[in-house]
């Protein structure tokens, strides 16, 4: 094993779990959710020190909006819609 010393200064997780005929978060916006904040993280050169990533399902299933956590805070936001990004955003701003 080879710990990496390469640290991310923010970490964004980002649920597009998809299951079928049940809550999940790609059907209330969790890709959309996750190519916004790429696209941000990218478009403002933060790409080396914010990192954007989508997994599977993180245990908060609903069926109003997406799931995402955001280290090295711990913070975990649910049914999140698009008119929460920005308040995502602020999150992630390093300065
Ligand atoms: S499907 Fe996203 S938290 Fe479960």
């Amino acid at each position: 094993m080879k710990e990496l010393q390469q640290r991310p200064l923010k970490h964004v997780i980002v649920c597009v779990n998809e299951r079928e005929n049940e809550d999940c978060c790609i059907n209330v916006g969790g890709m959309e959710l996750f190519l916004y904040l790429k696209n941000y993280v990218k478009s403002n050169g933060l790409s080396g020190s914010v990192w954007i990533t989508r997994s599977k399902c993180l245990g908060f299933c609903n069926s109003t909006g997406a799931v995402a956590v955001i280290y090295p805070e711990g913070k975990w936001f649910t049914e999140i819609k698009e008119e929460d990004y920005e308040e995502i955003i602020k999150e992630i701003k390093l300065f």
